[in-house]
């Protein structure tokens, strides 16, 4: 399995267990089954509404033993909510209540954008504060403080596109150490990956099998299928794997970190096998010609009518 690097030695594994959409009934059990068939990484946020249940996960794997805390790297995300700078340790101290533990690895600014404290979700141009009321370099400074306090151990973004991290960057000598963004063959994001590479920015692909169980208030009638693309299968067939297994050695391949989300038993094991194989260079070159520039979690969603933000994309 490759792994990351940061600039401290540290590492993180570059597969790791996704938890958007896990069901708290299931995500408990996921969590588990993943630690103990070999994951080391595991991704979550206070949004997806499962902290404590995965927190429950971690609390009896580190009691039973075998797999230590300082073994695994957990990352977690600020919600939008809790960007004025007053709240910002307080979210990262609830999330690490709920997931049992005294640090996290990596916390990242889930999105550049800003609720009012009390919006779980917006849903007018009211709900939200601007990038006056509540400064991207405010919101950064806190996390910051969360490092130097040893909350976390690294500290990133997410959702950011190159003008967001280049307008946070000239005002902070603390580059984001993690860009997590949207990533798969129908959006390879070429020109971000070569920003953050240049700039020392570790990134990880998230909805890197096309995040099927989303609701479907979020999905596009026709949206097009990545694990039912015909190259993607094509490419299984040749290798005996499945086109989910492709889909993730993919992006390990080209650096990334990625974190498919399973709560099957068969699955979460299969996707962390993908770290098993090699895709060649006629299979990169294959996929390399599926970008079409597809986002199926587009942040279009924030852009509201009077509100601050019309430019989360730069695109
Ligand atoms: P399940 O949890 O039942 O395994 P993403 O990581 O892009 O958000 O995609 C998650 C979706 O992909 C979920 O519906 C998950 O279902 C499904 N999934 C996870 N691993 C695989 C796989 N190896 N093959 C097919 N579907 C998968």
């Amino acid at each position: 399995m490759k792994k990351l690097k940061f600039k401290n030695g540290d590492t993180m594994d570059a597969i790791g267990l996704g938890t958007w959409k896990s069901e708290k009934g299931k995500v408990t059990e996921a969590v588990k089954i993943a630690l103990n068939n070999g994951y080391r990484h595991i991704d979550c946020a206070a949004t997806y509404g499962n902290e404590a249940e995965v927190g429950e996960a971690f609390s009896q794997v580190f009691k039973d033993g075998k797999v230590k805390r300082e073994d695994v790297w957990v990352t977690s995300k600020l919600w939008n909510n809790a960007h004025k700078k007053e709240d910002v340790i307080p979210a990262l101290k609830e999330t690490l209540n709920d997931l049992q533990l005294d640090y996290l690895d990596l916390y990242l600014i889930h999105w550049p954008v800003a609720f009012k404290p009390d919006v779980a979700f917006p849903e007018k141009a009211e709900d939200y504060l601007s990038l006056k009321e509540a400064p991207l370099i405010e919101t950064w400074n806190e996390m910051v403080k969360a490092k130097e306090q040893g909350l976390v151990k690294h500290i990133g973004v997410s959702n950011f596109s190159i003008p967001t991290l280049e307008s946070l960057m000239k005002d902070t000598d603390h580059t984001p150490e993690m860009n997590q963004v949207e990533l798969h063959p129908y959006l390879q994001q070429n020109k971000l990956l070569e920003f953050c590479s240049k700039n020392g920015i570790n990134v990880t692909a998230y909805s890197p099998l096309g995040s099927g169980d989303r609701p479907d208030a979020m999905k596009a009638a026709d949206e097009p299928s990545l694990l039912e693309n015909p190259t993607i299968i094509k490419i299984a067939k040749k290798h005996g794997a499945s086109p989910g297994q492709i889909l993730i050695k993919w992006s390990e391949q080209r650096g990334t970190a990625v974190i498919p989300k399973s709560t099957n038993e068969e699955r979460i094991k299969q996707n962390l096998m993908s770290a098993g194989f090699q895709l060649n260079e006629d299979d990169m070159n294959s996929i390399a010609d599926l970008d079409y520039h597809f986002r199926y979690v587009t942040g279009k969603f924030f852009e509201t009518e009077g509100n601050s933000y019309d430019n989360i994309y730069d695109d």
